[in-house]
């Protein structure tokens, strides 16, 4: 084989995401959203875009940001403790950045927290000094240990991070919380958050300058579209002249009231609001005078 091979064209692009778990499903509708469609393979590894030549590769999401890394993938949704700690791991090993975070996409917030046996009284950072913390995150708590000038021992698991302290193998855990579920169950409470998380796109450092940087910022404005139109509401309601005022006022964070032609001189209104409804907000316009309220989603729009 000759040295000198160039390296193949490539006009389609490549997305590595969550084969199965929490980001798996949200991942799929986000692209699905953006208006990608694929031809799913027997085997379900690799999904061929039929829309448009952007394919989907379903993997573990541990070997995301490597797969970026390597060129295989030119994007991956991913959370972004998996590519800070790959991130951190690379960079403690004197290797440069391969990868970095391109969008944060709005869905699986969780974060990397310290946790300790529910008795412990909890004084801060320093009460770590000397201890033996296990974490599937290595890198990211070495960093952390680091910044807090605390020396404690790192005892990396690849799973099952919980049930270290009962059995003797560390006294403090370093983990993903979301809902907190899986502490108490061990009878364990988070203490101190080492990073907060949550989805992103993620790409390579060195952005693609062939066929596929078209169809990258084609898939970028679209997801700008899905995700900043994902909280907006339409709130559209009916009120009578001499209410508008109040109503204008209580909806302040919203745009400006839209008046359209309404019966008599009860008017119908509508404004884009910056994030949801609450029931709680709703029953107080209504009580200011707003009638027929009805709130809609914003599906995709173009800034
Ligand atoms: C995380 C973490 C815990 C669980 C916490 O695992 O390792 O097991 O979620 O969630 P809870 O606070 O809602 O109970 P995750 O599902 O992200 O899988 P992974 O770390 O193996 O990728
Ligand atoms: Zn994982």
């Amino acid at each position: 084989m000759s040295a000198s091979k160039a390296a193949p064209v490539r006009d389609r692009l490549r997305i590595a995401i969550q084969k199965n778990g929490r980001l798996a499903e949200p991942a799929r509708n986000l692209l699905a959203a953006c208006g990608l469609s694929w031809r799913e393979s027997r085997d379900k590894l690799f999904c061929y875009g039929e829309s448009l030549p952007v394919d989907l590769l379903l993997v573990r999401d541990d070997d995301i940001p490597g797969l970026i890394a390597d060129g295989v993938c030119d994007l991956g949704i991913v959370g972004r403790n998996e590519l800070d700690e790959q991130d951190a791991a690379r960079r403690q090993r004197g290797l440069p950045s391969a990868f970095q975070p391109l969008r944060a996409l709005g869905f699986g917030q969780c974060s990397l927290m310290l946790a300790v046996p529910e008795e412990w009284e909890w004084q801060g950072p320093a009460q770590a000094e000397g201890t033996r913390i296990a974490t599937s995150y290595p890198a990211l708590l070495t960093q952390w240990l680091q910044q807090q000038g605390v020396q404690a021992e790192v005892v990396e698991l690849s799973g099952s991070v919980e049930i270290a302290p009962r059995l003797g193998t560390a006294e403090l855990i370093c983990d993903l919380v979301s809902s907190g579920a899986t502490l108490r169950a061990n009878q364990l409470k988070p203490v101190q958050t080492v990073l907060d998380s949550e989805a992103v796109l993620a790409g390579a450092v060195l952005a693609p300058d062939d066929a596929r940087a078209g169809l990258l910022s084609m898939l970028l404005r679209r997801l700008d579209g899905v995700v900043q139109q994902q909280d907006r509401k339409l709130l559209m309601f009916r009120a009578e002249e001499n209410r508008v005022a109040a109503l204008a006022q209580l909806l302040a964070d919203a745009e400006p009231l839209v008046r359209l032609p309404g019966e008599g001189d009860v008017l119908q209104l509508q404004t884009m609001c910056p994030g949801p409804l609450s029931w709680q907000r709703m029953e107080e316009l209504e009580r200011a005078g707003a009638q027929g309220l009805m709130v809609l989603s914003v599906e995709r729009s173009l800034a």
